[in-house]
């Protein structure tokens, strides 16, 4: 797909459908857009009123111009209230009319969306994500090749000439989004600690990062004992995945992002029952997914910051050789650990991993994982949990996700729950009672950071969606890749 950023008006432009954005309850056609309808004959003021279109974010229309018009569809999207505008109306805007447009059989759209004057690079590359996310579609595990969908060939942003390195970082953005799609779309029988090593070799070598992996072997040597433990039931060997980012000249600091990578989890011997989502358990890799495609935009991006990109990858299975529930498992840094539940594993694998990445000597951690049921049920599907000792950190993540348009909700680290995972045996247990399940769990990754600011992101609910909405279709999100980018990127 190609955009192009002009600076043409709506009223000169000619194609296949023109899109026009508007605010609800302002969508009375005046100025330019009276003098539009009136070239349209009357077209769009019909539009408007047999849809009964009022503006609402997400809503859209579109019906066919006259013959002899230099358009032929024209397209109304909604923006929702004009104050409440965020850069993310631009997105849901910008992807209801890529999808109409797509849908119409349209090669190709402008869009005449209203621009935010102070930041038109904020809004070109908001929409050229909205558009981007909204159009794609994974077609990789379909035996038939023909109807791929995909008519929309050329997108023209009206009135944003100028844009053109916003709509380029946007794509590079979007690359990241997309691989992390893909690697947690596919199943556990595509995606393994095996091909999920590829996969990173794969970053490495295009884009020149340099890449460390840690077989068996060498991490016996480091002692995750933890990581291990977990790896024990699988045929596959794991694989510790370790991507460096180096910018040219002095890294103005130097990140840490570290993703559980559960290729499948079956729960282990705590085998996860019928009706617990098991079927769903490819999903368990979503972190390290979105860990892979931030390192894919940030080696586009080339920032002047050092980014360490870390998974700990296995599977959780069940074999003779399993961790048994009660055995003790000792990590890298010496802590014990009496495995209560094996179906607890993420934080496990996590534990070691972020040992690791303390180890690199970095000015901040972030971990991402599909961490823990309690997270969904405290915060819905739709929003990630947070939590971190560190206000500046845990601020940062936050007006990241803001500009991402991805909901995060900062949780507690109550460290009185830290009683639930006492042990009578060893340093602590890795799961505690049922109440407040998310927060124990990220009070357990806690012992394994001593001093580096570090956030832990719970986002079990959001990395996958059941249902269309904005520019999200049915399937893998893609979270958080934009807003671990935005976090690289930012000032602070
Ligand atoms: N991978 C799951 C968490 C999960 C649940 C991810 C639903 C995505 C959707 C995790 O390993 C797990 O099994 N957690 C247990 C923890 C419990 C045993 C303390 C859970 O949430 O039930
Ligand atoms: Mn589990
Ligand atoms: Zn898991």
């Amino acid at each position: 797909m190609d955009f192009r950023a002009i600076e043409l008006s709506f009223l000169d432009w000619s194609g296949d459908a023109l899109a026009i954005g508007l605010f609800e309850d302002a969508v009375e056609l005046t100025g330019n857009l009276a003098q539009l309808d009136e070239k349209l004959a009357g077209t769009l003021k019909e539009l408007i009123e047999e849809s009964e279109f009022k503006g609402k974010d997400g809503s859209s229309a579109v019906t066919r111009v006259g013959t002899g018009s230099p358009i032929r569809k024209i397209i109304v999207v909604g923006l929702g209230k004009a104050d409440a505008l965020k850069l993310d109306s631009w997105r849901r805007a910008a992807a209801a009319a890529a999808r109409l447009a797509n849908k119409e059989k349209c090669k190709t759209l402008a869009l005449a969306l209203p621009v935010w004057h102070e930041a038109p690079d904020a809004t070109a590359e908001a929409i050229v994500e909205g558009v981007e996310l909204a159009l794609y579609q994974d077609n990789r595990f379909k035996s038939e090749t023909e109807n791929k969908g995909l008519k929309l060939e050329q997108i023209d942003l009206l009135g944003l000439a100028g844009t053109e390195a916003s709509i380029t970082r946007a794509q590079q953005i979007c690359a990241g989004v997309m691989l992390a799609r893909q690697l947690v779309a596919a199943p556990a029988n595509s995606v393994t600690p095996v091909t999920m090593a590829e996969a990173a070799q794969a970053i490495a070598s295009e884009h020149g990062l340099e890449i460390e992996i840690l077989e068996r072997e060498a991490c016996e040597e480091l002692g995750m004992g933890a990581f291990l433990g977990v790896a024990l039931a699988s045929d596959l060997p794991p694989k510790f995945l370790h991507l460096t980012y180096k910018p040219e000249g002095t890294p103005r600091r130097k990140l840490a992002i570290v993703g559980k990578g559960l290729t499948f989890d079956s729960g282990g011997l705590n085998i996860k029952v019928a009706g617990s989502g098991v079927e769903m358990m490819k999903v368990d890799m979503a972190g390290a997914g979105a860990t892979l495609g931030a390192a894919k935009a940030i080696a586009l991006l080339k920032p002047d910051v050092e980014v360490h990109f870390i998974s700990a990858v296995t599977e959780n299975m069940i074999s003779g050789h399993a961790m048994r529930p009660g055995d003790i498992l000792t990590a890298s840094n010496g802590k014990t650990i009496e495995i209560n539940n094996t179906d607890a594993e993420g934080r496990l694998t996590l534990a070691d991993a972020l040992v690791f990445a303390e180890k690199l000597g970095v000015d901040a951690i972030v971990d991402l994982a599909t961490l823990t049921g309690a997270c969904i049920i405290a915060l819905g599907d739709d929003i990630a949990g947070l939590w971190s000792p560190d206000d500046t950190v845990a601020n940062q993540l936050l007006k990241a996700s803001e500009m991402a348009g991805e909901k995060f909700w900062r949780m507690p680290l109550e460290e009185k729950y830290f009683e639930g995972l006492k042990s009578p045996l060893a340093d602590m247990k890795n799961t505690g009672p049922r109440p407040g399940g998310s927060i124990t769990a990220a009070l357990f990754l806690k012992q394994f950071v001593k001093e580096t600011p570090w956030v832990h992101l719970d986002i079990a609910g959001p990395v996958w969606t059941d249902k269309e909405s904005g520019y999200n279709s049915v399937g893998a999100t893609g979270f958080p890749v934009r807003t671990l980018v935005n976090w690289v990127l930012g000032d602070a």
